[in-house]
């Protein structure tokens, strides 16, 4: 039986590596990427989404165009990491594919009221605007989201963007509030998971060595975005966030976590988008979320090479 998920996303290479593993799955039936702004405007993310598709032979998947900010605040990117384009390192050829002309937010409305109630899991891998305002446009969408699985957040990790934030907790910390607060069963892929998957040497050779157009796209996109992060750390790799949600559907035995509550800063400025985890159960608030806290990362490697050998 595979799993149906729709994949919002703000590429980003992480975010590239993820869709492709998840065309490269057949366990899961993505039904649509949703692109948000975030890594970089959406005037970018909306070209990347398409790029990655049509990199992995899969230009029948629809692109669904979301929201170009945040829900309140100025839209906060990342061009540090991931260049002006977003998906610097590989010169990959300006998309053919055409775009869905419904908006992003209605596309996720409409589809989860068609299918199933509980048989889609959304996969937010940026911002989550997109996924708020649905929630926010069509409030009985909640009861008809399976789960959602986001990469988001930190705690014992603290932030990357603040010092106290995860960016895309960060660039909408209202659109998260709204998420954690909407009753649908959440698993968090947060930092101080994604901090255990660093892109080795010996792991980017052993990408490399798949030597198929989407592992040569695949290694010059980390070798870009991870040169930020390989100085910033000091580690002997950088850490790759997104493909982490769509291993843990693949393989949920290489992810350990506890059911807690998770809670966002959205006033101080000094902490704004913190997500503050009662990892400790010292509070009497609600477990909102399956907070991921481990990973088995050579596992995660070992999948992600498996996975990027299938495709083109
Ligand atoms: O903090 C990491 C997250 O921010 C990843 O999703 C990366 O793509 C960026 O969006
Ligand atoms: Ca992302």
């Amino acid at each position: 039986m595979t799993r149906k998920i729709i994949i919002d996303t703000d590429p980003g290479q992480d975010d590239a590596v993820a869709i492709l593993l998840a065309m490269a799955s057949p366990e899961l039936e993505v039904l649509a990427l949703v692109v948000v702004a975030g890594n970089v405007p959406l005037q970018y993310t909306r070209i990347n989404a398409r790029k990655v598709l049509e990199l992995a032979g899969r230009p029948d998947i629809a692109v669904y165009v979301g929201c170009d900010r945040p829900m309140r605040r100025k839209l906060v990117t990342a061009e540090h990491v991931h260049g002006k384009t977003g998906l610097d390192g590989p010169d990959l050829p300006a998309p053919t594919m055409a775009e869905r002309s419904q908006h992003g937010v209605d596309y996720l409305i409409d589809t989860l009221r068609a299918e199933p109630a509980g048989s889609i899991t959304l996969c937010p891998l940026g911002p989550l605007t997109n996924i708020a305002m649905a929630l926010i446009k069509a409030p009985d969408i909640a009861a008809r989201i399976g789960e959602i699985v986001l990469m988001g957040g930190a705690y014992f990790e603290v932030g990357n963007i603040t010092p106290s934030a995860e960016f895309n907790i960060y660039v909408d910390p209202d659109a998260a509030d709204v998420v954690l607060n909407s009753g649908v069963k959440i698993t968090m892929i947060p930092l101080d998971v994604t901090h255990r998957a660093l892109a080795t040497d010996a792991r980017l050779a052993a990408i490399a060595a798949i030597d198929n157009q989407a592992s040569r796209a695949v290694s010059a996109m980390l070798n870009f975005s991870e040169r930020f992060d390989r100085v910033k750390y000091g580690w002997d790799g950088a850490p790759v966030h997104d493909p982490n949600v769509i291993a843990y559907l693949l393989r949920p035995e290489l992810y350990t976590g506890r059911q807690i509550n998770v809670a966002v800063e959205l006033a101080s400025e000094l902490t704004l988008g913190m997500t503050v985890v009662d990892y400790w159960q010292i509070t009497q608030r609600p477990r909102n979320v399956f907070y991921v806290r481990d990973m088995d990362a050579q596992g995660f490697y070992d999948l992600l090479i498996e996975r990027l050998a299938r495709l083109p």
